[in-house]
């Protein structure tokens, strides 16, 4: 079982055993639209299907990690390990930087080597975050490790193994749509923030709101339409914002859909009046005879 090698923000690390207690045991291809650190991709190992992220530099990665030449990746993320210091990582941050701004014309070498500043930044960098300014430069600053641990060669061969037979792409999630075929299984984990309120703009950012969040409603309701076992991690806004929709609510009454509460907090709303609210919550099709694992084992 191979484990994420980038540290990414809502990382499914914590919640791998409730991911799997929510898929089937067999299904033909894997697909991850909203790739990030592919907690799940790692764990379940597919061998057979398609990761996909909007962010080129991270796609990068992981194509570079899947190719034959991998370990000189590894070398070059070694030798800037050794190298670390503030001064050093700022260094790194603005070749990251300049690399970026050659996208599409990059020489292999170059690619390698963006691959290698993406390893060393990611695990040197404040809280392992990924973010980037209006001008798409990756502006977060250094972290607090004196002797970072950025190199694990036997975490990157299992992840370079585990990407074998995987198609990796750099597009928007919806290519899901003309790529998953029946009885293949799409795992959807869009940018969310955990939470059960109604003020919705609190919990999508501007790079995924609302309308975003209904459009890819509809794009996993017709794929399940189509024979395709489908999951989704959200928050429980999310879920929230989706019974709103008439489509939604009839799949869910006539247990064709399933909503699975992950954190309940009690809180008071806006009337005074209690409610249990999930913070967060999975929604898969899979109905519990089906599923990979018994939720009930934990
Ligand atoms: C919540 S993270 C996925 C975390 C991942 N499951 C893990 O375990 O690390 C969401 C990812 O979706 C990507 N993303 C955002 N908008 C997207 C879009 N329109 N199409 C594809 N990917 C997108 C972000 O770059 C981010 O990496």
């Amino acid at each position: 079982m191979a484990k994420p090698v980038l540290k990414w923000a809502g990382g499914k690390r914590q919640i791998l055993h409730k991911l799997r207690a929510c898929i089937s045991q067999d299904y033909d291809a894997y697909h991850e639209p909203f790739f990030g650190g592919g907690a799940l991709f790692f764990d379940l190992e597919p061998g057979n299907g398609s990761i996909n992220d909007i962010n080129p530099r991270l796609m990068n990665f992981y194509s570079i990690l899947q190719s034959e030449d991998w370990r000189d990746m590894v070398e070059e993320a070694k030798e800037l390990e050794e190298n670390h210091s503030e001064e050093f990582y700022y260094e790194c941050r603005d070749e990251f930087n300049r690399l970026r701004n050659q996208r599409g014309q990059m020489r292999y070498d170059e690619r390698v080597k963006e691959a290698a500043l993406l390893l060393y930044l990611n695990r040197t960098c404040f809280n392992g975050l990924y973010r980037e300014n209006q001008s798409g430069e990756f502006n977060v600053p250094i972290g607090s490790y004196s002797n970072p641990d950025i190199v694990h060669p036997d975490q990157l061969q299992e992840a370079h193994d585990a990407l074998q037979g995987i198609d990796i792409m750099n597009k928007d999630y919806r290519y899901i749509g003309h790529e998953a075929e029946a009885e293949d299984l799409v795992y959807f984990d869009p940018p969310y923030q955990k939470g059960s309120g109604e003020n919705f703009a609190e919990y999508f950012s501007d790079t995924f709101d609302v309308d975003d969040q209904i459009e890819l409603l509809h794009l996993v309701l017709d794929l399940h339409e189509q024979g395709v076992e489908v999951a989704m991690s959200n928050s429980g806004a999310a879920e929230r914002l989706y019974k709103k929709e008439d489509r939604y609510q009839e799949y869910i009454e006539n247990e064709d859909l399933f909503v699975v509460p992950l954190e309940a907090r009690r809180s008071i709303n806006s009337d005074g009046e209690n409610r249990t609210g999930a913070d967060e919550i999975i929604l898969t099709s899979v109905p519990e005879q089906k599923r990979k694992e018994s939720l009930s084992s934990y």
